[in-house]
C-alpha cells in the first residue's frame, strides 16, 4: 500500500485541486461549511457563488449560531437541499450556546462519536470534518470515492458497511488530509463514470477492475415520478402575493400559492418544471389580479428579492415577470 500512497501523493500534488480555499485552511468551521455546501452541490457552483459570501455574511460558527434562519436560508437561496442550511444553523446555535455556558469560542468537536450526533452530520460529513480539520487518520466515502472503491474491487452493489471496511483498509494514515482530498480529485477527474483515464490512474497498480471500469458499482435504475401543481399568482397594485413555508418541503422559504383547482377568473401564463431527487414537478402558472381576501402579505419584485425563495419559485417569478413584460 506503500508505493499505491506515494502515487496518490504525487499525483496529487501535479493535479490535484490543491488552492480550493477549503483545503488551505484548519478553521474547522469553514470545513464543515464547505462539506454541507458540497454534499449536493458541484465545487464551482459553491466555489464562484455561495462559499465566500456565506462566510462573510457568518464569519464565526458564533456569528452564524447567533443569526436569525432567515438570513441564513436568504444566503443559501439556489443551493437547494434547505435542511442542509437549517441543520448548519441548528448545528452552529447548539454549539454557541455550548461554548457560552463553558465560556469558551464555540468549536466543532474532533471527535466522530460528537460530530456524528450534530443535527445533518452523517456519517461522511463527520469523518470530513475529522480529517481535514483535524487531520485524523480516517477515509471519507463520497459518491467519487464510492466509484473509486467499487472499481478497485470490483464490485457491483457493495453495501455502505462493506464500503466504509475497505476504505478504513485503504486510507494513508500518515497523509490522510491529502489522501482524502485527492480520492476525491481522482473521482472527479480520471476515475469518472463513463470513460475513466486508467492510464493516468495513480491507483492503477492495485486496481481490479481497470479491464471493464463501467461495471462497477452497478447503475441503479431509478424512475422518477412527475407532480403536478397548480400556483396561483395573486396580483394587486403589480404586488404579487408570497406566503411563508410551514410544511416540512422547502420550510422556512417564502413561496406563490398552489391550489388543488386553478381559480375560475385566473389566467394560464405557463408551466415550470423542475427535477428533484426523488420526482420531477411541473407547476401550471395562473395570474388572479384581484384582491384575495385571503392572502395578507404582497410584495414587489425588488422586495421579494430580499425574500428567500426556491428555486421553483424564482422560475415562477421570471415567467411572470416575462409574460407582463411581453404585453
Ligand atoms: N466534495 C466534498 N468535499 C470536498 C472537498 N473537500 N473538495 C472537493 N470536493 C468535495
Amino acid at each position: 500500500m506503500k508505493k499505491t500512497h506515494k502515487n496518490i501523493q504525487i499525483w496529487y500534488k501535479a493535479y490535484g485541486r490543491l488552492e480550493l480555499p477549503w483545503r488551505t485552511t484548519t478553521n474547522p468551521y469553514h470545513i464543515y461549511l464547505s462539506e454541507v455546501m458540497l454534499q449536493q452541490t458541484q465545487v464551482k457552483t459553491v466555489l464562484e457563488r455561495y462559499y465566500f459570501p456565506f462566510l462573510k455574511k457568518f464569519p464565526t460558527l458564533k456569528a452564524l449560531g447567533e443569526s436569525p434562519l432567515d438570513d441564513v436560508l436568504k444566503m443559501w437561496e439556489g443551493l437547494g437541499y434547505y435542511n442542509r442550511a437549517k441543520n448548519l444553523h441548528k448545528t452552529a446555535e447548539l454549539l454557541t450556546q455550548q461554548g457560552q455556558t463553558r465560556g469558551v469560542a464555540p468549536t466543532l468537536p474532533s471527535k466522530l462519536e460528537e460530530l456524528i450526533k450534530l443535527p445533518g452530520i452523517g456519517k461522511n460529513t463527520a469523518h470530513a470534518v475529522a480529517t481535514f480539520a483535524y487531520k485524523k487518520s480516517v477515509p471519507i466515502m463520497e459518491a467519487n470515492v464510492k466509484r473509486i472503491l467499487c472499481r478497485l474491487n470490483k464490485l457491483e452493489t457493495p453495501t455502505d458497511k462493506e464500503l466504509w471496511k475497505i476504505a478504513y483498509e485503504l486510507v494513508d494514515k500518515e497523509n490522510p488530509f491529502d489522501y482524502n482530498q485527492a480520492m476525491m480529485d481522482i473521482g472527479a477527474t480520471l476515475c469518472i463514470p463513463k470513460n475513466p483515464d486508467c492510464e493516468a490512474c495513480p491507483l492503477s497498480d492495485i486496481c481490479q477492475g481497470q479491464n471493464d471500469p463501467t461495471l462497477y458499482p452497478a447503475k441503479k435504475k431509478r424512475i422518477v415520478p412527475t407532480r403536478e401543481q397548480n400556483i396561483i399568482l395573486y396580483v394587486y397594485n403589480n404586488k404579487l402575493s408570497l406566503t411563508q413555508r410551514k410544511g416540512k418541503f422547502l420550510h422556512g422559504l417564502w413561496g406563490f400559492a398552489h391550489t388543488e383547482v386553478p381559480l375560475c377568473a385566473s389566467e394560464y401564463i405557463g408551466d415550470v418544471t423542475h427535477a428533484y431527487t426523488h420526482f420531477k414537478l411541473i407547476c401550471k402558472v395562473y395570474v388572479y389580479d384581484e384582491i384575495d381576501a385571503e392572502q395578507n402579505n404582497y410584495f414587489t419584485s425588488k422586495e421579494i428579492r430580499k425574500l428567500a425563495i426556491s428555486k421553483v419559485d424564482d422560475k415562477i417569478l421570471k415567467l411572470y415577470l416575462d409574460t407582463i413584460q411581453a404585453y
